[in-house]
C-alpha cells in the first residue's frame, strides 16, 4: 500500500496545540506553524481503523497492559533497531516519555544531585531536572565542520571535578534539536564513562525511528551491554506515527533491579497506566505500521534534501548542519547578527512563520530557530519561501 504524505490536513480549529495555540504563543494571527514536534500528517489508516473499532466497543473503562503490547514493543526494537530485547525487558508503559523520565529522576537521584544534559537540547530536559530540585550540569555539544559532536572531555570533567554531584545523564538519542544520530563509537565512549563511574543513563529514544539513509540509530544498550545495570531506555510510537496526543510510551530495562526500581517509581507517581486508546494505538503501530514508517522516512528524507538545497541556493546565510534524523532541524541564523528577540520578531512579523526560539534549548541556542519539517512538502515550501523573502531584505 502507498500512503499519501502530500495530502493537506486541515488542523486549524481542531484544538491542536501546533495550529490553535500559535496565535497565543507567538502573538500574531495567520502564522504558518513549524514549532510543536508533531506532524501535519494523518495517522496510518491501520491505526485509525483500530481506534474506530475500539470506539465502536462503546466502553472506555480501564485497560490492562497486554502481553501483546510488550511483545510488540520488544519486537520493534529487535527488528528495527537490532536490539535483542524480550517482552519481559519492556518493564512498563507510561502516559508519555517525560513522565517516565521524571519517575526515573525521582527514583535514582536525590534533591541537590546534578544531572547532565547535553545542550542545546529539548527544553523539557531542563524542567525535568530543575522543577524536581535537581541541578542541571550542562555539557555543551561542540559544533565542528562535520556537524555536532559530544564534548567527551567536558563530560568527564563534569563528573570528576571536585565537589561533583553528577549522578545521572539524560541522553537524547537521536538528538533534538541538532538532529544527530549518535554513532556506535560515540555511544560506546559515553557508556564506558558512565559504567565506570556508576552514572545512571536515561536514554530518550523517542525520535529513534526517524533516521535517514546515511545514518543508523543504535539504542545505547544494544552496543554497550555493560551499561545495562545503569540504563533505562524510553521509547514510543508517538513521534514516529504522529500519535503524541494518545500518550502511550514504554520504558525498557534489561537489568532486573533497574526494572523493579522503575516499576516502583512509576507507581509512586501513578504514572504506570496508559489510556485504552493509547494502548490500542501503540500495539497497532508497532505490529502493523512498519511500511507506513518506511514511507514516512523516505518522504521526510526528500524534504530534508529540499530544505538543504533551498537554503544553499536561496538563503545561504541561513546554515544547517546535515540532519541525520528527526524531523526537527536546527537552523542557524547567526550570520544576521540578530539577538533572539529580534530573530523571533523577523520570523513572526516579517516572515509570518512560527518556529521554536533557539534560546529555549539552552543559552547557546541564541541565533538559532528550530524548524519542524513534518508536513506536506507544499507547506514546507511555503514556509521557506516566506523566510526567504523576509531575510533576503536584510
Ligand atoms: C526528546 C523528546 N523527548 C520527549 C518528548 C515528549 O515526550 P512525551 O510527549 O511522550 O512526554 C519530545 C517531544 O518533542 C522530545 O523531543
Amino acid at each position: 500500500m502507498t500512503y499519501d504524505f502530500d495530502a493537506p490536513v486541515n488542523r486549524l480549529g481542531t484544538d491542536c496545540e501546533k495550529w490553535d495555540d500559535t496565535e497565543d504563543m507567538f502573538g500574531k494571527a495567520g502564522l504558518l506553524p513549524f514549532w510543536v514536534a508533531d506532524m501535519d500528517f494523518k495517522a496510518a489508516p491501520e491505526i485509525l481503523d483500530a481506534l474506530h473499532k475500539r470506539a465502536d466497543e462503546g466502553v472506555f473503562g480501564y485497560h490492562k497492559f497486554t502481553e501483546r503490547a510488550r511483545e510488540a514493543a520488544a519486537n520493534w526494537q529487535r527488528t528495527r533497531h537490532g536490539w535483542d530485547v524480550s517482552a519481559k525487558d519492556v518493564g512498563g508503559f507510561t502516559p508519555g516519555v517525560i513522565i517516565g523520565l521524571i519517575s526515573a529522576v525521582l527514583e535514582f537521584t536525590e534533591p541537590g544531585d546534578e544531572i547532565i544534559i547535553q545542550t542545546p537540547v529539548y527544553p523539557q530536559f531542563f524542567n525535568i531536572v530543575k522543577l524536581n530540585n535537581r541541578i542541571v550540569a550542562e555539557n555543551h555539544l561542540i559544533e565542528t565542520e562535520d556537524g555536532w559532536r559530544i564534548d567527551f572531555e567536558g563530560f568527564e570533567k563534569l563528573i570528576t571535578r571536585q565537589g561533583s554531584k553528577v549522578k545521572m545523564l539524560i541522553m537524547c538519542s537521536p538528538h533534538n534539536p541538532v538532529a544527530r544520530v549518535w554513532r556506535k563509537d560515540e555511544l560506546l565512549r559515553l557508556a564506558e564513562i558512565c559504567a565506570r563511574r556508576g552514572i545512571i543513563v536515561l536514554s530518550d529514544d523517542i525520535h529513534q525511528d526517524i533516521v535517514y539513509s546515511d545514518a543508523k540509530h543504535m539504542p545505547i544498550g544494544s552496543v554497550a551491554p555493560e551499561i545495562e545495570p545503569f540504563l533505562v531506555t524510553f521509547v514510543a510510537p508517538s513521534k514516529t506515527f504522529n500519535m503524541a496526543g494518545l500518550y502511550a510510551s514504554a520504558w525498557i530495562a534489561r537489568d532486573a533491579k533497574m526494572r523493579s526500581r522503575m516499576r516502583k517509581a512509576s507507581k509512586a507517581l501513578h504514572a504506570h497506566s496508559v489510556s485504552a486508546v493509547g494502548m490500542v494505538g501503540l500495539e497497532t503501530a508497532y505490529e502493523k505500521c512498519a511500511p507506513w514508517c518506511d514511507q514516512l522516512v523516505t518522504y521526510l528524507e526528500k524534504s530534508r534534501a529540499f530544505v538543504e538545497n533551498f537554503l544553499k541556493e536561496r538563503t545561504p546565510r541561513i546554515k544547517l548542519r546535515h540532519p541525520e534524523g528527526t524531523y526537527v532541524f536546527w537552523l542557524d541564523f547567526r550570520d544576521y547578527g540578530l539577538g533572539n528577540k529580534e530573530l523571533q520578531r523577523v520570523l513572526v512579523e516579517d516572515a509570518g512563520v512560527a518556529l521554536n526560539a533557539g534560546i529555549n534549548f539552552g543559552a547557546e541556542g541564541d541565533g538559532f530557530a528550530r524548524l519542524n519539517i513534518g508536513c506536506p512538502k507544499s507547506q514546507l515550501e511555503e514556509g521557506l519561501t516566506r523566510i526567504e523573502s523576509a531575510f533576503t531584505k536584510r
